[in-house]
């Protein structure tokens, strides 16, 4: 089956209000609009940036969804220096990153906490980016696809098919985020395929082909095609290159 790719941006904590709207203007400086008919483009800026990034996208209307880094599940309340769904959806967000390394390593998030925010969005009708990927103790201890399909079926517990059809799943090796050390294409295809055959276990084959599995971890120019070649990878989930508008493009390109 062939599935629509998605080139997110994940600008991670980089760029004030200015900077970003510099970079969202020069990436929409060189966007075609009829891009959008062959790859959906999203931009995960930090919370500050989603106006001002969505903004610019709207007065060049072209064809880029805004997304966020991170939700929080409960609709409103005492949960101080939380963002919640109902927020991100008014500020124009369509689309958002949860349960990614940075958040499991350094902030604690939990396999439950993801689930948790994937059913807050998804009763938004907005698209989780739901990350999964492994450590270098774990793939050396050679059990990474059970731990990254047990991450998968965590994220997904409770979801229906319906909904289901509205996620996308990123893998992101940890050992490959921002060190230059890339998966190779077959040591991504290989994670890839196994989460589709998880999510084709929860769902059906039908569901599972039709649902986008993204790759993420030191994706550049160099090594995109390679990657996109293979059978299972639907795009790409980017952290540095995604930085700048002339790298996020020509890795946008390489989707056409
Ligand atoms: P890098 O592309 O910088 O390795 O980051 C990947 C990533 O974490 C995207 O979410």
């Amino acid at each position: 089956m062939k599935r629509k790719p998605m080139m997110a941006g994940n600008w991670k904590m980089n760029n004030t209000i200015s900077e970003g709207v510099v970079l969202a203007q020069q990436i929409c400086n060189r966007f075609e609009k009829d891009w959008g008919e062959d790859v959906d483009v999203v931009l995960c800026t930090p919370f500050l940036d989603l106006k001002p990034a969505w903004t610019v996208v709207d007065f060049e209307n072209l064809p880029i969804y805004i997304g966020a880094q991170n939700c929080y599940w409960e609709e409103a309340g005492a949960f101080t220096g939380e963002i919640s769904v109902g927020m991100l959806k008014e500020a124009r967000v369509t689309h958002c990153i949860i349960g990614h390394s940075e958040r499991r390593t350094l902030f604690g998030e939990l396999n439950e906490d993801v689930n948790k925010k994937a059913k807050a969005l998804l009763a938004q009708k907005m698209t989780p980016i739901i990350c999964v990927g492994e450590s270098l103790s774990v793939r050396d201890e050679g059990t990474h696809l059970e731990y990254v399909c047990a991450q998968v079926k965590a994220a997904f517990a409770g979801i229906d098919d319906i909904d289901a059809k509205n996620c996308v799943v990123a893998y992101e090796p940890i050992w490959a985020i921002g060190t230059g050390r890339t998966a190779t294409p077959e040591q991504a295809q290989e994670v890839c395929a196994a989460i589709r055959s998880t999510l084709a276990e929860l769902y059906g084959q039908e569901i599972a082909d039709g649902m986008r599995v993204l790759y993420g971890g030191s994706m550049n120019t160099g090594n995109v095609e390679g990657l996109l070649a293979m059978e299972d990878i639907d795009g790409g989930l980017i952290g540095g290159a995604a930085l700048k508008a002339e790298s996020f493009v020509e890795l946008i390109k390489a989707c056409l």
